[in-house]
């Protein structure tokens, strides 16, 4: 039997399987990843510079252009094969969560209804003073409609920024009760959402991993399939 073959039995046999996501899910979109040597989105870039509080606080206009960046190219891209089929096994019956990483929403375009995005969604906007209500989808200016400071800012979490405590529970809760586990096109590096699959790793369900480069998961996952999500998902999801 194929692994491939192994993967669809095992998926079969489940009912409440939870896909992990990272960046990696969306590459076949044209979305860059973060730490591909070559086009990875901090191989030309310092996080420090642009993806935390300070860098926000002391050049505000410098960090909305790399998300207006970014948020342009993701405007110019749409869910992959992958994404697709991980919507598609929940239209079959499937209790299918989502726990992404991801913040260019492309699991909830392609049709997932369970979609935790850990990160945040980047096309929204908020306030950075935390003012209720702020939240926006695109950015006409910089300036919140509730407090009318100049504090807008992408709904992201940026490195240093807690996760939303609700979120996290409920994305512990699901990768805890689910009976099948895919960690797919993430480096595992970024904690506390990487803490997330090493907690599955204990638990005694089946765990596999879609990455074309081995992880600090692959060593302990039962199934690594090498290669791109969406070149694999179709195969394994499908009918
Ligand atoms: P990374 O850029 O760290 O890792 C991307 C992973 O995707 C790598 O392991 C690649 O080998 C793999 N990959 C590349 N092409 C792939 C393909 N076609 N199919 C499947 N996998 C592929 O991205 P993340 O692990 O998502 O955080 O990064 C985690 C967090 O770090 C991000 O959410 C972001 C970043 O800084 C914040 O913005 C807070």
């Amino acid at each position: 039997m194929t692994k491939i073959e192994q993967v669809r039995r095992l998926l079969k046999k489940s009912q409440s399987p939870v896909f992990f996501t990272g960046a990696g899910m969306s590459k076949e979109s044209g979305i860059p990843t973060f730490r591909d040597a070559i086009d990875g989105l901090w191989s030309d870039n310092r996080p420090e510079d642009l993806a935390t509080p300070s860098a926000f606080h002391a050049d505000p206009a410098k960090v909305r252009a790399f998300y207006e960046y970014r948020r342009a190219t993701i405007r110019d891209c749409e869910p992959n094969a992958g994404h697709l089929a991980i919507a598609a096994l929940e239209n079959s019956g499937f209790h299918v969560s989502v726990v992404t990483q991801n913040v260019d929403g492309f699991h909830e375009a392609a049709g997932s209804s369970k979609v935790f995005a850990l990160h945040g969604n980047i096309m929204e906007d908020r306030c950075n003073e935390g003012c209720p209500g702020s939240h926006a989808m695109g950015r006409h200016s910089g300036i919140c409609p509730v407090c009318k400071k100049d504090a807008l800012r992408p709904n992201v979490v940026w490195f240093g920024e807690s996760l939303d405590d609700d979120l996290l529970l409920r994305s512990t809760v699901a990768i805890m009760t689910c009976d099948i586990l895919f960690i797919i096109g993430t480096s595992g590096l970024v904690y506390p959402a990487a803490g997330l699959a090493d907690l599955a790793m204990q638990r005694g369900f089946p765990v596999i991993e879609i990455n074309p480069e081995a992880t600090p998961f692959t060593e302990q996952v039962d199934i690594f399939l090498p290669g791109a999500a969406a070149k694999f998902l179709p195969k394994i999801c499908g009918a």
